[in-house]
């Protein structure tokens, strides 16, 4: 691409008015962007704040079922499902989580019977069940890969059963897709699809998440033997390019705002549908220095919102869904 030079090429003609800016603007944020991260709770008519996360609200099932009618109402294509299990559910051996009646599922199945129109997406991992935090199954110490992939499918079966549109691996275990895929297509779930967790870094952004679902207490060392690196990013089109072959039909980069180098690559590399995960870390920053007026927190929303959208995204999990469709709506 060769330019003229100045003055035959002023590059701030075009940005003159706000209409010559919208004509040459490449790059689109609409609300079918939108995946919205909610945290789910015992009880009916129960919310609680989560502190880390300004803004941020536990809810019971019923409350959960108004606000996935709004957010459905607001252009939301999908909501994500992560629940608060109390610790006396919790064990070393994890059977809650592929319990059909457990917080996660009641949910799934409540949004199912109210007829709302959004898809529903749901964790597949261990930690809101396990008694050490951790994503798979502990023994002596170690993170055994296999026999926490056999209880990741029954998990993955356990949400599919209960109406799960999307299945969201989170785990990192390796083989975990093309178990998860053979399971779901043996038991005839074949319409269910997968948005693997592919490239998933060992990050300090996770705190406040793990404050909301009750597992920083829990957690025993860090997750850094089945989490990546955030040294590496070759490692990150391999680990794509597996869950891929495994039966994904989808993949995330998460975190999101410090991986949009990984988020481009991705997108570029393999032309397939790429979802990051603005996560928690990255909301509390944001809205805490929005709340103390060092930023402007709907410009900053917006921005690092679109940002995603100008790496290759797809479409982008944020703690913002609704409050950026509201806007957008506006
Ligand atoms: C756990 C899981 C985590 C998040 C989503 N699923 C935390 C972790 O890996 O420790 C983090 C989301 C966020 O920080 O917003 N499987």
């Amino acid at each position: 691409m060769t330019q003229a030079p100045f003055p035959a090429t002023r590059f701030r003609r075009l940005r003159r008015t706000p209409q010559l800016r919208a004509m040459v603007r490449e790059t689109a944020l609409g609300t079918g962007d939108l995946i919205w991260p909610a945290f789910v709770r015992d009880g009916h008519a129960e919310r609680d704040a989560v502190p880390s996360m300004p803004g941020v609200e536990r809810l019971s099932i019923d409350l959960l079922v108004d606000a996935a009618r709004e957010a459905a109402s607001l252009g939301i294509p999908a909501i994500c499902l992560f629940p608060y299990t109390d610790t006396a559910l919790k064990s070393e051996t994890c059977e809650e989580a592929w319990n059909p009646d457990n917080l996660s599922n009641r949910a799934v199945r409540a949004i199912r019977d109210a007829g709302i129109d959004i898809a529903v997406m749901t964790d597949v991992a261990l930690d809101p069940y396990n008694a050490n935090g951790h994503d798979g199954i502990v023994r002596d110490g170690v993170i055994v890969n296999d026999e926490s992939v056999e209880a990741l499918v029954k998990m993955a079966l356990a949400q599919a059963a209960a109406g799960a549109d999307i299945l969201g691996p989170s785990d990192m275990m390796d083989g975990r897709i093309g178990a998860m895929r053979t399971a779901l297509e043996s038991e005839g779930h074949t319409d269910v699809t997968i948005m693997s967790y592919a490239a998933k870094y060992a990050s300090a952004f996770y705190g406040p998440f793990r404050d909301a679902v009750g597992a920083s207490g829990a957690l025993k060392g860090d997750k850094k033997t089945y989490q990546m690196d955030p040294a590496n990013s070759d490692e990150a089109m391999r680990l794509i390019a597996r869950d891929l072959s495994e039966g994904a039909d989808m993949v995330m980069v998460k975190p999101g705002m410090p991986y949009l180098d990984i988020c481009s690559r991705v997108k570029r590399e393999f032309g397939v549908p790429t979802f990051a995960y603005q996560v928690s870390g990255e909301y509390a920053m944001l809205k805490g220095a929005a709340e103390r007026g060092w930023l402007d927190g709907e410009r900053v929303m917006l921005e690092s919102l679109m940002a995603f959208k100008r790496a290759g995204c797809d479409g982008i999990l944020t703690y913002f869904a609704p409050d950026v469709a509201r806007l957008l709506n506006a």
